[in-house]
This record gives C-alpha cells, structure tokens and sequence, in this order.
C-alpha cells in the first residue's frame, strides 16, 4: 500500500463496491470526489473519511441516467478538486425479468445506467483528462461480460458493452497520456441484488475494493477481483455449455 496525494473520482461511491473504494482510496492518502444519487450516505461517508483520514472529500449528487446532467456535474466537481488522476465509472444497477414479459422499460432503465451512464462519465472524464493531458479512467464491467447471465440479459448486455467500449476507448486515446482499466468482478456480497450471498465464490465489498486499487495503482488493463479463483474462471465460462450456466445461476 502507497501513501499519496493522487486525488480520484468515483461515480457511484454510496454504498457497496464504490463506498469501500472511497474508504480504500483514503486510508491510501488520496483526495476524493464522490457522486451517487443519494446525498445523504455520501455526506456520511465524506464526514467519516474526513474525520479519520487526512484527505480532502468533495461530494455531489447525480443521476447517471440523466445524460445531460453527467457532464456538468464531473466538471464542475474536478474543477473543484483542481487535478484529477483516476476517475472510477462504478455506478451501475442489477436488474432480473424474464424475456416476454413486456417489461422493456426495466431493460432500458438497466441500459441507460450502466451503459449510457457510464459512456458519459468517461465522455466527460476524457474531455478533463485531454486538457489536463494525462489521467486514468477506470469502468467498473461485470463478470457477466464474458458470458451472459440466465434471468438478466439486459444487464449483460450492459457490461459486455461496457466492456468493448473501454477496450476501444484505450486503444484510441493512448498516444494521449490517458490510461484505461476495465474491472471484471465476480459476484460480491453487496445490496444490488438480494440473495448476492448464495452465489458462488461471494467476496466481500472490502476485499474487492482493496484489490482494484491494487491493480489500478499497477495501471493494469484488466482487473479480475477476486482474482482468485475468477482470473481463471471468468474466461472459461464462454467454454461452459448452456446446461452449466443455467445450473449455477
Ligand atoms: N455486486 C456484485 O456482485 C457485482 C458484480 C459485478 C459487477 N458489479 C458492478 O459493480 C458496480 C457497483 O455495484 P455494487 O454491487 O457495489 O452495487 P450497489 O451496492 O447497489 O451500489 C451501486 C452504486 O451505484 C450508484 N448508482 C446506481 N444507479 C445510479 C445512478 N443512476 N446514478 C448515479 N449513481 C448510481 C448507487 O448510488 P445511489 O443509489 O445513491 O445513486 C451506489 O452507490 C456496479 O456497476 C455493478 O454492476 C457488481
């Protein structure tokens, strides 16, 4: 672990993955931005941060699923900030419904945030880190981007192409000093969905946030967490026949 005074951003630091970043990233000595939706567990978490760690926190709400409203917000909160070194695009929602039954604005609210969300954080934490001329961008996928989940394909399909458009994103604006890392988790026991615990190979939001700041200091391209055993499986699983998937999940 490296004591620093890098600043990072994270899109979706309420609760779950984003808030044991927040709390990994400022025991690491970094300064925070912070945006979710929800004020008042951002305050609560930048109060506590700010209370135990000697790190600036600043915090604003915002709904990644109102386009317009993405790059304003990220603006005006790095300009706050001044420099930015890592922007996390981790803001994202969990949705299960089976194919036919009509509920077409489920999928669309699921693509609209964590596909159309997302593309607009990085949209905009591009444009900062152009005129800043350097900077690191980091999405945070799914497992479910190497192989489709049974229940929830508008999800998966999300993060597949979440997954393609930070592949592409790296290749096109590396000559300009700005570094990509698309993050793979497994499944971790966080409130996105109930039962999370009852998946298999369940870690905890902890051990998940401290290994992606791991690899993200190590500007790694791809961040399998836990790495074990999914660095090995999350592959594999397009090898699975149908009949396995539909067992385990
Ligand atoms: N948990 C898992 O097993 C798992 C596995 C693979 C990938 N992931 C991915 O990891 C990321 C974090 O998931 P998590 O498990 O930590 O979920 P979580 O506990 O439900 O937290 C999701 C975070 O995203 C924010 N968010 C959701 N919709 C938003 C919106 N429209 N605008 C702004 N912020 C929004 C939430 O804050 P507000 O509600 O306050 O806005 C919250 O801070 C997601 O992208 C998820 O898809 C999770």
């Amino acid at each position: 672990m490296t004591l620093s005074t890098k600043t990072v951003v994270i899109v979706g630091a309420s609760r779950g993955i984003g808030a044991c970043l927040a709390r990994e990233y400022a025991a690491r000595g970094y300064h925070l931005g912070l945006l979710a939706r929800s004020e008042g567990p951002l305050e609560a978490l930048a109060a506590e941060l700010a209370g135990v760690h000697n790190v600036r926190v600043e915090t604003a709400t915002l709904d990644v699923a109102d386009g317009d409203a993405v790059a304003p917000a990220l603006e005006t909160l790095m300009a706050r900030l001044g420099t930015v070194d890592l922007v996390i695009a981790n803001a994202g929602v969990l949705g299960w419904r089976r194919a036919g039954d009509g509920n077409i604005a489920e999928d669309r609210r699921i693509i609209q945030t964590n596909l159309m969300g997302a593309i607009a954080v990085i949209d905009a934490a591009v444009a900062f880190f152009k005129r800043q001329g350097r900077g690191h961008i980091a999405g945070v996928s799914s497992l479910s981007a190497y192989r489709g989940i049974p229940g929830s394909g508008a999800y998966s399909a999300s993060k597949a192409a979440l997954t393609n458009y930070l592949e592409a994103l790296r290749m096109e604006i590396s000559s300009k000093g700005i570094a990509v890392s698309i993050v793979h988790p497994g499944f971790v026991n966080t409130d996105i969905s109930p039962g999370m615990e009852k998946y298999p190979f369940v870690a905890t939001p902890e051990k998940v946030a401290k290994e992606i700041a791991d690899g993200l200091e190590k500007k790694r391209k791809n961040i399998v967490v836990p790495r074990f055993p999914w660095a090995a499986l999350m592959p594999a699983m397009r090898l699975l026949p149908d009949s396995v998937m539909k067992k385990v999940f």
